[in-house]
């Protein structure tokens, strides 16, 4: 067989970057990344928050069984939330799954699949949880060329860049793995384990070397980064600390972190939005629910006068920050009542996005056991009138930043063909997206993936700004 290998990803931010390290990592053995039609190897990385994400695997593994028949010898690697949670499952439901790893396994997942490569008739599980946070082999150092810098914005200046774009100017650093909250709707701890903080060298370590390959933004990732640090194996630093060294790095323009648990965040970190002028005032802090006694049945542990303790602190530390959250509906036990006090707290919060879920029953979850579970058609309902709320939230907000100026980090062409080729979309600070229209003399066909430029706001659109470029930054 050829070592050749395609990767499929569902899910958050964490499997998007676990998947870049193991395609890195087996690029630095020998393997060449391909499209669908000529991978022998397919990684299917996966995601089991809710139901949905869950049956996309099976149908995706569907898929690949009627594409297999054609041809024979196919492999498939599952990862992720789903491979955790199934384990050794998917050997006996799909002949040709012959890796199954979880997320500390997926360090030994590059030579595990060497192994597959040289001997067609074995299969692994690497499904175990460590004690440590499993540091991975560094696959930035030798492949740092994928991702050079992005040259300084200069319409008049220098070549075309080549290379791929995507993402180019951004870097998701992991600080740490796992989360001990268990609560009460979520499958998160079961399927990546305890809470494990890395070591902070070796997070600045990681975020210098981003920094130094064109990195100038960072986003620090874990599933509750406001507890970093306070998991049994001592990192010896808090995460306001960390936050701290981190926004030192000489070169790191923009630092954003998620996500955060209400109930952890420190005080030190609501200053430091006040103190550290690169880090972005913008800020995801998942309510869920906006009842107290939902709350509480959700085991969350912080209440309504908490959580808006919070938000106010946030705003006297660095005002105009950006909130956003994550809502849950139709949670077991949930009045007309309770969700109408979710509708209050948005109104009161004012949140300029967010992502809203019908509660889905997940395998050994506490909240399976609680009742009474909530009608489809009435949490439907709920999340549509949640929705239409937002949308109008979103609106106003996005309005009212119409004649500000921004800087925005440019990411890719815009896809909205209706705006022509000169449309970049990129992210303010805040983290509003903006789709930027650049001087007409700047050619069509180059990039300008990953460079800031000063924008004005010309008008909002439902679920984004529209800009005009009116200078470099820097
Ligand atoms: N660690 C993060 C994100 C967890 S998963 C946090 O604590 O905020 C992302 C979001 O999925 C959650 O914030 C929650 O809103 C939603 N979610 C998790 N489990 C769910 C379930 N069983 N049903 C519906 N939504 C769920
Ligand atoms: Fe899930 Fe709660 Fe942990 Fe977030 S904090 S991952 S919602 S258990
Ligand atoms: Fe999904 Fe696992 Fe992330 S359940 S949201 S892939 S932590």
């Amino acid at each position: 067989m050829d070592k050749t290998f395609h990767v499929i990803t569902f899910g958050c931010q964490m499997n998007v970057g676990d998947s870049d390290w193991l395609a890195r990592a087996l690029v630095l053995r020998g393997w060449r990344q391909a499209p669908e039609a000529e991978a022998w190897l397919f990684v299917v990385n996966t995601c089991s928050v809710r139901d949905k994400p869950e049956q996309k695997v099976y149908s995706e593994l569907g898929r690949l069984a009627a594409y297999q028949r054609g041809k024979p010898g196919l492999t498939v690697a599952v990862g992720g939330c789903v491979a955790q949670q199934i384990g050794r499952g998917f050997f006996e439901r799909f002949p040709f799954v012959r890796l199954v790893f979880g997320s500390d396994g997926i360090a030994a997942a590059p030579d595990a699949l060497e192994r597959l490569a040289a001997d067609p008739k074995e299969r692994i599980a690497l499904l175990d949880f460590l004690a440590a946070y499993p540091e991975r082999e560094d696959v930035l150092t030798q492949l740092a060329p994928a991702l050079a810098p992005a040259p300084a914005f200069d319409a008049d200046l220098g070549e075309p860049e080549s290379g791929p774009s995507a993402q180019r100017g951004q870097a998701f650093v992991n600080i740490m793995q796992g989360c001990d909250n268990f609560c009460a709707y979520c499958i998160v701890p079961h399927t990546r384990g305890r809470q494990k903080s890395r070591l902070p060298q070796a997070v600045l370590a990681e975020c210098r070397q981003r920094v130094e390959q064109g990195a100038r933004e960072i986003t620090l990732l874990g599933q509750n980064v406001n507890s970093y640090g306070l998991d049994n194996g001592d990192v010896g630093v808090g995460f306001a600390d960390l936050l701290r060294q981190v926004a030192a790095i000489p070169g790191l323009l923009r630092l954003r972190f998620t996500t955060s648990h209400p109930k952890d965040i420190d005080p030190e970190v609501i200053r430091a939005f006040g103190e550290l002028p690169n880090l972005c005032p913008a800020l995801h802090l998942p309510l869920q629910a906006g009842s107290d006694a939902v709350l509480k049945r959700m085991g969350r542990k912080y209440d309504r006068a908490r959580y808006l303790d919070t938000v106010a602190a946030l705003r006297a530390a660095r005002p105009g920050i950006a909130l956003t959250t994550d809502l849950i509906v139709g949670f077991p036990g949930e009045t007309e009542e309770d969700f109408l006090q979710t509708l209050e707290m948005m109104e009161r919060v004012r949140f300029e996005s967010s992502f809203s879920f019908r509660y889905s029953d997940r395998p050994g979850v506490a909240a399976v056991r609680m009742t009474p579970k909530i009608d489809e058609a009435v949490s439907q309902a709920r999340l549509l009138r949640l929705q239409s709320l937002q949308n109008d939230i979103t609106k106003e907000t996005l309005k009212s930043r119409e004649g500000a100026e921004a800087i925005v980090l440019l990411e890719a062409k815009s896809r909205k063909q209706d705006q022509g080729p000169t449309f970049w979309r990129g992210r303010d600070e805040g983290g509003r997206v903006v789709n930027l229209r650049l001087g007409e003399a700047e050619s069509v066909e180059r990039d300008f993936a990953g460079q800031l430029v000063r924008a004005r706001i010309l008008a909002a659109k439902n679920h984004s700004l529209v800009g005009e470029k009116v200078g470099q930054p820097w």
